[in-house]
């Protein structure tokens, strides 16, 4: 009986790694191969024997995003897309840059969790639990703070200083993805007919219209 309730606790152990981030790996790396046409559940890897120290390398963070936009928040990512090294490692980086008072809106990342350390500026960041409760957890950060924001909850952070602030946040996927609130719910292409909005968000048909014309 006992021998059966660990086996099943394994199983269940195994499961919930499974899901909770992407796969180990089962070979020292698998670079992303970004030529070959094969899809997969990820990237299929490079000929190890052909990849070099470049596959493994990004430079540039140390250069700022443009913030001169209507948010004013930039973020640079360093994911499997510009790290092909960082393929099957669950693993990735992104630098965020924000204008005084910019914004980085609600958002979720459908495969990790995001750990975030300020090196420039202070930050007010938070996120939702999921129902019934929603509960709204949210904290002021100086540079030096770090705070996480735990795997597909809604996230988002602003500059509460008059300077630019910088974020580097590490992220437990090579590609973690983003799911903006805003532009899904309001700029789906095509468009989620108005009156479902409108009746989803209890609001009138008109100012859903606007925030559609705005996504
Ligand atoms: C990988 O590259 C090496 C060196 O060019 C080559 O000898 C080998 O055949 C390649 N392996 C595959 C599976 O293409
Ligand atoms: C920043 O982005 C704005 C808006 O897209 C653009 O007009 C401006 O040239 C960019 N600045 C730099 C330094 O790239």
């Amino acid at each position: 009986m006992a021998r059966i309730f660990s086996s099943f606790a394994l199983l269940a152990l195994a499961f919930s790694l499974a899901i909770a981030s992407d796969h180990s790996p089962l070979q020292d790396f698998c670079v992303a191969d970004t030529n070959n046409q094969v899809v997969v559940n990820g990237m299929t890897c490079k000929n190890a024997s052909l990849v070099q120290a470049s596959d493994f390398y990004f430079s540039g963070l140390h250069n700022k995003g443009n913030t001169s936009n209507a948010l004013g928040f930039r973020v640079t990512p360093v994911s499997v897309t510009q790290l092909p090294g960082l393929n099957t490692l669950g693993i990735s980086l992104a630098r965020i840059d924000y204008a005084p008072f910019g914004i980085n809106p609600p958002h979720t990342h459908p495969r990790a969790s995001e750990i975030l350390t300020v090196v420039k500026g202070s930050l007010e960041v938070g996120f939702v639990t999921s129902n019934p409760e929603n509960r709204h957890i949210s904290k002021i950060l100086k540079r030096g703070d770090v705070f996480v924001f735990p795997v597909n909850l809604v996230h988002y952070q602003r500059n509460v200083g008059k300077v630019n602030a910088i974020a580097i946040v590490g992220l437990s996927s090579q590609n973690p993805g983003v799911i903006p609130i805003g532009n899904v719910v309001f700029g789906s292409k095509p468009d989620i007919s108005t009156d479902i909005l409108a009746k989803a968000f209890q609001t009138s048909d008109d100012v859903i219209s606007n925030l559609q014309v705005k996504f």
